[in-house]
């Protein structure tokens, strides 16, 4: 038989080798139509600029437009990404460190980047997330975490240089484990026949969070508006206390004092009507219209969060963090 003078009763009439070399080749003919068609089509997520290419008027708009209360961090993270994504021979990977408490919105940022990079967002296979807590449990084990994270990144970025590469929780991760990413932020040309130029490694962390928080509420104290607040503001405190605090990661990791951290990005805590900002936000997301009685609710519920100092109830605890759990209690 050969493929072309096939009829499809022939399959029942033949002896089942010869039926099974057959199917065999029918479904070698389809793989190898799949893979045609992937290629010119490009049907499955590839390391290819149908699927990661950077639109900068996108990111501002969704800076813009989605996250709230954050003016130095939508300015830094625009600047930073345009550079980066704009130059076709970066020296070293880009490098991000965003501080700040609870819910002011690193994890949202994080986000948008990525969906303003891979067509697939967060779902992308050149996307990869790593929380201390849930990946490195053990702080015992960390010599296997080591050279398992080293093999992860290295076979990752061998795929597609435009790897991302995000670390949740930072400040919980062991210093050494922090020590064995190190290497590949350096201006290296490449490191074992591995380039790492094109990569972006974002770590996500509250350390430094009580500073910014203090700067914010001193800016607050002294009635000047937040929009005046600048990075020179915070950075100087930022590092100092990212730096010091022997509790995080970073004090014994010398990600800082080797300048590989290209940008450290505060995040401001979030006051009453960025909370409210997040709430419409998540409505609108839900396609629900919002009509008189959700607003009433809306606001309690805004209202009903805890905010400090205490007395003042400037800022939110929990940033927007809770607000999504609650909506969908009271609405
Ligand atoms: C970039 O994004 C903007 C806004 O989403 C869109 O209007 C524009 O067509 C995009 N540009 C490219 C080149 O995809
Ligand atoms: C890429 O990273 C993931 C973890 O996000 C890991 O499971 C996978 O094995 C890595 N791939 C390679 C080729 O190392
Ligand atoms: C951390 O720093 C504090 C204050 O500087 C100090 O009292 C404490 O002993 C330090 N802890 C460790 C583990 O070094």
């Amino acid at each position: 038989y050969s493929l072309s003078s096939i009829k499809w009763w022939h399959l029942f009439e033949m002896k089942p080798r010869k039926r099974h070399v057959l199917l065999l080749q029918m479904f070698g003919m389809t793989a190898f139509l799949a893979s045609y068609l992937d290629v010119f089509y490009h049907f499955h997520e590839c390391c290819r600029p149908e699927w990661i290419s950077f639109n900068r008027t996108a990111l501002e708009a969704d800076l813009e437009s989605k996250l709230f209360g954050q003016h130095i961090a939508s300015s830094i993270i625009l600047k930073a990404v345009n550079g980066f994504m704009k130059n076709k021979y970066p020296k070293k990977p880009l490098v991000l460190s965003l501080h700040g408490s609870t819910g002011t919105g690193k994890n949202f940022v994080s986000k948008l980047i990525a969906e303003n990079i891979y067509k697939e967002g967060m779902e992308s296979r050149f996307v990869h997330v790593f929380t201390s807590t849930l990946h490195f449990p053990h702080p015992s084990q960390y010599l296997t975490y080591k050279s398992q994270l080293q093999q992860w990144i290295k076979g990752n970025v061998s795929k597609c240089e435009r790897s991302m590469f995000i670390f949740d929780e930072m400040d919980k991760m062991h210093p050494d484990l922090i020590d064995s990413i190190k290497p590949h932020l350096e201006y290296y040309d490449k490191l074992d026949g591995v380039s790492y130029r094109k990569a972006i490694f974002i770590f996500l962390s509250n350390a430094g969070g009580d500073s910014i928080t203090r700067t914010a509420l001193n800016f607050w104290e002294d009635g000047r508006k937040r929009e005046e607040m600048e990075l020179k503001d915070l950075e100087t405190m930022l590092t100092l206390a990212v730096f010091n605090n022997n509790q995080s990661g970073f004090f014994h990791a010398s990600l800082i004092d080797k300048n590989l951290v290209d940008f450290f990005v505060p995040f401001l805590p979030l006051e009453y009507s960025h909370v409210v900002q997040c709430a419409l936000a998540e409505m609108k997301a839900r396609r629900r219209k919002p009509d008189w009685d959700v607003a009433v609710k809306l606001v309690k519920v805004v209202k009903d969060l805890v905010y400090f100092p205490k007395t003042e109830r400037v800022f939110s605890v929990k940033g927007c963090k809770t607000i999504v759990s609650k909506l969908d209690y009271y609405t």
